[in-house]
This record gives C-alpha cells, sequence and structure tokens, in this order.
C-alpha cells in the first residue's frame, strides 16, 4: 500500500469509495469540497492506493488561531473501501496526515464525531483520540 497527495485524477475513485460507504450519490456540494483539497494549501488531502487503485482517502485543514492553539490540524473525513476495511489503511492515512500536520507545526488535531457513531468513535479512540474541552453547538437558521 502506498500513501501519497490527493489530486484531481483521484476524485472520481474516492467519490466512489465515499458513496459505497454512505449508499448514496454524493452531493455537488460534497464534489467542489473535494475539488477544494486538491487546489487549496491549507486543506490536505491523502489518498492511500495499492496497484494504481485508491482504496482509502483522508481530508483535513489547518485552522489559524482559534480553538485555544496557533495552528489546529483538523481530521474531516477518512473512508476506506468496504472490501479493504479493517487492514489498517485507515490508520496509516490518519497518521500520514497527523505527520503532514506536525511538518507545518501543527501540534493539536481535532475532529468531530456524531455521539451515536460507536464505530467511528472507536477507530478514533484507537488512535489515541480524547475528548476535547470543547463542545459543538449548533443553531438551526
Ligand atoms: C472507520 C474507518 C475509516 C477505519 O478504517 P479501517 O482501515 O477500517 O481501520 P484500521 O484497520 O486502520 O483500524 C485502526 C484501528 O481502529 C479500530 N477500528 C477500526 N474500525 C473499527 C470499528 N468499526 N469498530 C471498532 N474499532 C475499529 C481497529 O480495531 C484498529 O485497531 P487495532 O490497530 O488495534 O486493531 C473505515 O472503516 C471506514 O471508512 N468506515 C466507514 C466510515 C463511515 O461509516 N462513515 C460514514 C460517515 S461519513
Amino acid at each position: 500500500m502506498k500513501l501519497r497527495r490527493l489530486t484531481s485524477e483521484d476524485m472520481e475513485q474516492v467519490i466512489a469509495i465515499q458513496q459505497s460507504i454512505t449508499r448514496q450519490p454524493v452531493s455537488p456540494n460534497w464534489r467542489k469540497m473535494l475539488a477544494q483539497h486538491v487546489s487549496d494549501p491549507c486543506q490536505a488531502g491523502l489518498v492511500a492506493e495499492i496497484d494504481d487503485k485508491v482504496i482509502g482517502f483522508i481530508l483535513g485543514e489547518i485552522k489559524v488561531g482559534g480553538f485555544g492553539s496557533e495552528l489546529t490540524g483538523w481530521l474531516e473525513m477518512v473512508g476506506v473501501s468496504p472490501e479493504h476495511m479493517g487492514a489498517g489503511v485507515g490508520r496509516a492515512l490518519a497518521q500520514g496526515l497527523f505527520e503532514y500536520f506536525t511538518k507545518q507545526g501543527v501540534t493539536e488535531v481535532l475532529t468531530a464525531v456524531r455521539w451515536d457513531s460507536g464505530d467511528m468513535l472507536a477507530f478514533f479512540k484507537n488512535l489515541g483520540f480524547d475528548r476535547s474541552p470543547f463542545i459543538n453547538l449548533r443553531l438551526v437558521v
């Protein structure tokens, strides 16, 4: 397995993985968000591939200021194709993203997970994440 930066040529394969996880088509906004992870230098995207086939992806962003640190790394989304889950791909992608964050001077990584998503919580806890001092607030407008 090889890790490398996400490129625009990977977009359709990443979209296919996301659709196989959620079992619904990605929205035009999702597609746009993915394209921004290729073009915007503050956003990070990595893919894992085997034999030139993309089998997983991870998306992140570095935010300046806020949340108590000068720079914070955000793990925004991670997905592994169902036939490759449970084989260390997600962990390798997360470690690749953390290495990238570290090189950019980030010392703290944040993420958010649905409170009832036990699988994702178990995965993040396994990577070493714990509860942050912050809580998410929401306003429906
Ligand atoms: C969560 C996900 C990214 C993990 O990637 P993965 O390649 O399957 O996970 P890994 O094999 O790297 O596992 C890393 C560690 O997390 C743990 N873990 C991974 N998935 C887990 C799960 N579903 N439940 C419990 N623990 C889990 C593993 O046990 C492993 O620990 P270990 O190294 O001590 O054995 C991947 O399974 C995935 O894409 N799942 C679908 C996500 C989803 O449902 N998204 C919907 C909202 S977008």
